[in-house]
Order: structure tokens, then C-alpha cells, then sequence
């Protein structure tokens, strides 16, 4: 905590005020509680909003991503690709379907799938490939979209993160056979615990829609196996109330990253995050990498001083193949992903949300600023400039100059 302030500055907080207090609560008086008309509304203004056909609701972003492997008919014997860089559901909703997840390296410019080490995964088993937008920031689309293609591969768009993200033209998780968003707390729209699936694709639709009750066609007509992931209509009324919030909440985060990367990317050994267009990423997270050498001081003790200052950060996300639940399945190596490796051991969140005030911006700010400025920093060799050190978004580009730790 901060002596001087006493701020405290959590990660994420959502942005609700009396409108979503009041939609939850008409809800619960009209006494039509879920899959009713709060939720046809919800997924028509969510389809409406990304200009897609179709948008089925769940009750996670976890259960939007098992509904739409069950419904494209994946199971036993098929392998499924996702990053080795991404929340475990991306991979374990395969593992749920029966099938087995492969994970492919990512590359350090968006964090996304590295498009060629997804080409040398792709085998005869291949049903699906799930390219994750990390921290919102859409993934290299066009090249992972050629690979998909080449080997008639669908490709399962996790948007999780990635709500009004933009690739070119295209929002997130609509340039997939199917795209899926999540709607937890720290999202830029929530509504507590909720996903939605959204696909151009009628049959797939169809299925969706049957998987997520039950797969029921008719009231106890049990056409193919389904499950209950239904959407309760609370939470479809506080997730319209957050549509009309959404594009607002995604224009000032880009406004907190633009402040963030502004006082940080000249520290020195702070990687800021990668910008393809200022209408791209949506900024769910704001993730720095630390060059340990070149910073002077290691991701970790980062973590402990800004804890120190009463701001919150976290790692988004270990590596999926260190994971002891994989590991039977992917015994891969820390060689076979040195890419997710380097961020793994790196990578660090700071806190991000649309109501944060100057203060808590800029205690931010001051606090990773004074974590680098107060640590010891090696020698240069003679004539080495510390500017070749690190900069650029592309990689760890390790001044050789650098003595090694
Ligand atoms: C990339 C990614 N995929 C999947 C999920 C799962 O979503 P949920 O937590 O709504 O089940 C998340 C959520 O946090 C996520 O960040």
C-alpha cells in the first residue's frame, strides 16, 4: 500500500451502476428466470453488434467452447490445436469432448498461435484449430486462416477476451467457423459467469443450440446427447444492459493501455504490448514483459514491489504444457515452446478497468517505474548503449553486449 495515498488498485472491477441492479431485478420479479425472453435479446443484440447470424448464450465461456466442439461432432480420436499460451478451458474443453488437445507455440509479437509451428502440428486427426485472442489482442488471423484452409481444418475463434477486438475489418470471433466470447468479472462486459458462441453456420447453430439443452428439440424430445450450459435470463438482462456500455468501456481502455504504454515503454528491459491499429486490440489485459537484464530486476520481484505499493498484478497465464493435468497427454517439453516459455517466465498484468481514476493510473505507473529505477543495474561493457537493449515488441532481442546473469 502506497504510505503516502493508501490507494489500492485491484486487476479488473466491472462496471455496473443501478441498471444492472434494476434489469436483475426484474428479472427475478417476472418469474421467468432462464432461456426466456432476457436471453433471445441478449443474443440477438450480441449477433447484432458483431454482425454475425447466429448467437447461442451459455452459462461460461468454458461450456461456449465444450458446446461447440460437441456440436461440430469432435470426440475420441480427434485432436484439437490451441496455444500453449491461454486459459486452461481453451485446451480442457477438448479433453471434456473426448478428444486431445496439441498445443502450438505462440509468437511473441500478440501472444497468439505462432501460425507456423501450427502448420507442423497439424496432422490427420486435426478437427479443429482454436486460435486464442490474447488479452484481447487478435492473433496474426490472415496467416492462421491460410493454414486452416490449406488442410480444410474449421477454426474455433476464442474471443473470450476479445469482446469489439478487431482484426482489419472483422470483429473478433467472426472470421471462424464459430468465434466465443466470456463473461466473467474481469471482461470488458459481464454478466458474473456467462459465455456466448456465435457462428455464420445454420447446422452448427442448430446443434449449439440442442447441445446447450439437454438436446432437446422439443419439450422431452432428446435428439442427440446435450448437456444443461443454458444462460439464466439475470444474467442476459445485466449482459443488454452491458452491451450499451460495452463500446464506451473498450474506447477508455484503449485510453488507460495508450497512458500505460506512453510512461513505460521507455524503461528500460519493460516490453509494452503490441499495437496493429488503434481500433484492434481491446485491451481486456495490459501485459508487460520484464527483461530481467536489461531492467535490473526480475518479473517476479516486480510482482512483489508493486504488491508492496497495494497494486494487484498477476500472470496471465502459466504455460499449458507444464500443467500436471497435461502432462500425461503432452509430455512437450520446455524446448518444443520456447515462445510461450520466454512469456510465461516474463509476462505480468496490471490492473485495467474503465472506472479507474488518474490517481490509480499514475500510482500504477509510479509504482513500476520507482520497482525499475530503485534496482541495481548491471555494468555495460565499454561502449555497449543501452538503448540496443531490448525495445521492440518482437522478441527478446538480448543486447550481446550484456554481460549474462
Ligand atoms: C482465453 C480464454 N478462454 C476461455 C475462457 C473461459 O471462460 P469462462 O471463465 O467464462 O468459462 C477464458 C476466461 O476467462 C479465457 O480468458
Amino acid at each position: 500500500m502506497d504510505r503516502v495515498t493508501n490507494i489500492r488498485v485491484p486487476l479488473a472491477k466491472p462496471w455496473f451502476d443501478d441498471r444492472e441492479a434494476l434489469a436483475a431485478s426484474e428479472v427475478v420479479k417476472s418469474g421467468w428466470l432462464f432461456m426466456g425472453p432476457q436471453v433471445r435479446e441478449f443474443e440477438a443484440q450480441f449477433a447484432a453488434m458483431l454482425g454475425v447470424k447466429h448467437a447461442i448464450a451459455v452459462n461460461s465461456g468454458s461450456s461456449a467452447l465444450l458446446v461447440t466442439l460437441l456440436a461440430m461432432g469432435i470426440g475420441p480420436g480427434d485432436e484439437v490445436l490451441v496455444p500453449d499460451m491461454t486459459f486452461i478451458s481453451t485446451a480442457s474443453c477438448a479433453l471434456f469432448a473426448g478428444a486431445t488437445p496439441r498445443f502450438v507455440d505462440i509468437e511473441l509479437k500478440t501472444y497468439g498461435m505462432d501460425p507456423a509451428d501450427l502448420e507442423s502440428k497439424v496432422s490427420a486427426r486435426t478437427r479443429a484449430i482454436i486460435p486464442v485472442h490474447y488479452a484481447g489482442q487478435t492473433a496474426e488471423m490472415s496467416a492462421i486462416l491460410r493454414v486452416a484452409e490449406k488442410y480444410g481444418i474449421p477454426v474455433i475463434e476464442d474471443a473470450a477476451e476479445a469482446q469489439l477486438s478487431r482484426y482489419g475489418n472483422s470483429y473478433a470471433g467472426s472470421m471462424g467457423r464459430a468465434g466465443i466470447f466470456s463473461f466473467t468479472p474481469s471482461k470488458p462486459m459481464t454478466v458474473g459467469e456467462g459465455g456466448m458462441i456465435v457462428t455464420g453456420d445454420d447446422q452448427l447453430a442448430e446443434n449449439a443450440r440442442l447441445v446447450r439443452n439437454f438436446g432437446d428439440a422439443d419439450k422431452f424430445s432428446w435428439v442427440r446427447l446435450g448437456y444443461n450450459f443454458r444462460m439464466m435470463d439475470i444474467q442476459a438482462a445485466i449482459g443488454i444492459c452491458q452491451l450499451r456500455k460495452v463500446a464506451e468501456a473498450v474506447r477508455i481502455r484503449r485510453l488507460i493501455a495508450r497512458a500505460y504504454t506512453d510512461q513505460l515503454a521507455g524503461i528500460p528491459g519493460i516490453i509494452t504490448p503490441f499495437v496493429r491499429s488503434a481500433e484492434d486490440a481491446n485491451f481486456q489485459l495490459y501485459t508487460i514483459r520484464v527483461n530481467k537484464k536489461a531492467a535490473g530486476i526480475s518479473r517476479d520481484r516486480l510482482m512483489q514491489s508493486l504488491a508492496e505499493q497495494g497494486v494487484a498484478s498477476r500472470l496471465y497465464y502459466p504455460a499449458l504444457h507444464r500443467a500436471p493435468v497435461f502432462s500425461r497427454l503432452n509430455p512437450g517439453m520446455d524446448a518444443s515452446f520456447p515462445s510461450a516459455c520466454a512469456f510465461a517466465d516474463s509476462a505480468v498484468s496490471l490492473p485495467l478497468y474503465p472506472t479507474m481514476t488518474e490517481e490509480e493510473i499514475n500510482h500504477v505507473i509510479r509504482s513500476v517505474k520507482g520497482a525499475v529505477d530503485s534496482a541495481p543495474k548491471r555494468q555495460l561493457k565499454p561502449g555497449a548503449s543501452p538503448m540496443r537493449v531490448l525495445r521492440a515488441c518482437d522478441g527478446e532481442q538480448v543486447d550481446s553486449s550484456l554481460p549474462s546473469p
